[in-house]
Order: structure tokens, then sequence, then C-alpha cells
């Protein structure tokens, strides 16, 4: 049988499928890009086209499938989005889903995570929720364009700390996770990095990093809100997730270091300054 892996070509799905293989499972990647899947993998698995807001997609990409990485598009912001798949999946006998939750939200309702997770668990699937802090890729990715030209992180952290997580390390647990489903089965996993940071450490890091000053000077809300969607040209509902995110962030919500990926995996998560060297490049001008 197979695993099927959603937003294969995502930060998290990528390395969910470079783990799986390496475990030896036979994988199915799925997007709505098929041309990108097969670029990004090749033939070393089986590649569907995929796309939660078409049913007509679902039963392919359950073909011959019996455990599955779900994941939420980030322009998907409602939980109701992901229900049909969902219930597809309660049809096929799938023996274990790990679902790509977030960090606190069995303690808050309002991401759209804490009501996907109540609807798998209620709808009687096996589950393993993994429920990471903030990636380090948010920095390397959406947030490096005004890091290499700006010199300056645009997030509305405030004084906040977050105890980021490395993509690669969130898809070797989930791959841990997937490759033992009885032993894993209805269970949740908080994992985090192996500091909390805020955002002016993130910034005297990747200035030491980089060999020039990079700042932090605290946005606001409202700043970065109109920045993203008018300058950036990003999604409206995307954006108004993140400042939901960030406003929960503010609470002292992902500030919690936990020792979840210690105990998946036996190892230590990479820090932040590890992920900077790595991925250097992106922020040169
Ligand atoms: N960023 C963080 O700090 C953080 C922390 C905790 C949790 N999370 C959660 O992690 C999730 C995002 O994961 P990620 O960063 O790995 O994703 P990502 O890099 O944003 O990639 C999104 C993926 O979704 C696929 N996709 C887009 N539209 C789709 C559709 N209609 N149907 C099926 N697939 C679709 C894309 O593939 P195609 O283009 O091929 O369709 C792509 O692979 C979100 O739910 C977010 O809330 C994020």
């Amino acid at each position: 049988m197979k695993v099927l892996v959603t937003g294969a070509s995502g930060n998290v799905g990528r390395y969910v499928v470079k783990e799986l293989l390496k475990m030896g499972e036979n994988v199915v990647v799925a997007g709505t890009d098929i041309k990108k899947l097969k670029t990004m993998f090749g033939d070393k698995v089986d590649a569907v086209e995929f796309d939660f807001t078409n049913r007509q997609t679902f039963m392919e990409a359950l073909h011959e499938v019996d455990r599955v990485f779900l994941m939420r598009p980030p322009h998907l912001g409602k939980p109701q989005d992901l229900y049909p798949f969902i219930d597809i999946m309660k049809s096929s006998n799938i023996k274990l889903v790990s679902f790509l939750s977030l960090m606190g939200v069995e303690h808050n309702t309002i991401p759209p995570h804490h009501k996907i997770e109540k609807y798998i668990e209620n709808i009687g699937i096996p589950y393993a929720h993994i429920r990471p802090g903030f990636f380090m890729q948010n920095v390397s990715g959406i947030h490096a364009k005004e890091i290499k030209e700006q010199d300056k992180i645009l997030v509305p952290a405030g004084k906040s700390k977050a105890s980021f997580i490395d993509a690669k390390d969130i898809g070797l647990s989930i791959a841990v996770l997937l490759h033992e489903p009885e032993r894993y089965k209805n269970t949740a996993h908080t994992i985090t990095g192996p500091q909390a940071l805020d955002y002016y450490q993130v910034a005297d890091i990747l200035s030491t990093v980089l060999g020039r000053k990079i700042t932090y000077d605290k946005p606001g809300y409202l700043k970065y809100r109109q920045y993203y969607i008018n300058n950036r040209g990003l999604d409206k509902k995307y954006v108004n997730v993140t400042v939901a995110l960030y406003f929960m962030t503010r609470m002292g919500t992902a500030k919690e270091v936990t020792d979840g990926f210690y105990r998946l995996t036996g190892r230590q998560p990479r820090t932040f300054k590890d992920f900077a060297k790595e991925n250097k490049e992106v922020f040169l001008k």
C-alpha cells in the first residue's frame, strides 16, 4: 500500500516525501499542478492531480493508499474546505492520517486547524496530528523579499517569541508517524525548534550570518496587512489568517519549546542559526 502526500510541493510536504522514500515507503504525491510535481520528484513516486475543492480528484488520489499526510493549503481559510476529502478518507479505510496542524490549537478555536482536528477525530479516522511552531521557512520564504531588498523583517509579531522549527524537521516527524501507523494511532505531537526567539533576535542572527545589518522595527497589523495585500498582492484571506496567527503569537502562544521532535526522532532539532547559514543565498542582494 501507498502513502498519499497532499501539498507535496509545499514547504513541509516535500520533506515528508523525501523521508518516506528513505524509509522505503511507496509514495503518491498530490497537488493541483501535476507538471510541477513531475519536475520536483521525477519517477521516484506516483503523481496525481488533486484539488481539495474538486471532489472528482479524490478517488484516484486514494487508489491503493492506506495512510495520508493531510495539509491545509494556506489560501483555503475555511475548515469546511477540507471536510469533503476527510469524508472520503473515512470511507476508504485509511489506517492513519497525519494532519499538519499548529502549535496550541488544542486550546484555541480560532485557527481553522482546530476545527479540522476535531472533524477528523469525530468522524473516526485514526489520526496523528502534528502541531509545529512557526516555520523557519517563513523567514526564507514569504519574508525574504523585504530582508533581501530593504534589510528589514516585516512581521507584526511585536516583541513576542516563537520557537521556530525547520520544515525539514517537521517532514521527518510526519514520516515517522506515517511509517508506524499502529504505534501512533490517535495521538498528537507538538514539535518545535530548540529555542524561542523574538524577531529582534532573528534579525541579529541574520545580521551575523549575512554580514550586513538586518533590522526589525515591529510593524503594526495595519501596516503589515496593507503592505502584503496592496504591495505584494497576496490573497486577502491568506493575509487575514496570518494576522490572526500573529495576534495569537503576541498572546504568547508560539513561544513554548517542547521535546516533541526529539521524542519522535531521537535527534535534536535544527537551530535558526544553522538554518540561516544553510539558506544564506536566499537573502543575498
Ligand atoms: N508557516 C508556518 O509557520 C506554519 C506553522 C504551523 C502550521 N502551518 C500550516 O501549514 C500549512 C501550510 O503548509 P506548507 O507551508 O507546507 O504549504 P505551502 O508551502 O504553502 O504549499 C501549499 C501546497 O498546497 C497545494 N495546494 C494549493 N492549492 C491546493 C488545492 N486547492 N488542493 C490541493 N492542494 C493545493 C500546493 O500545491 P500545488 O500548487 O501543486 O497545488 C502546495 O503544495 C497551513 O495549513 C499552515 O497553516 C504553517
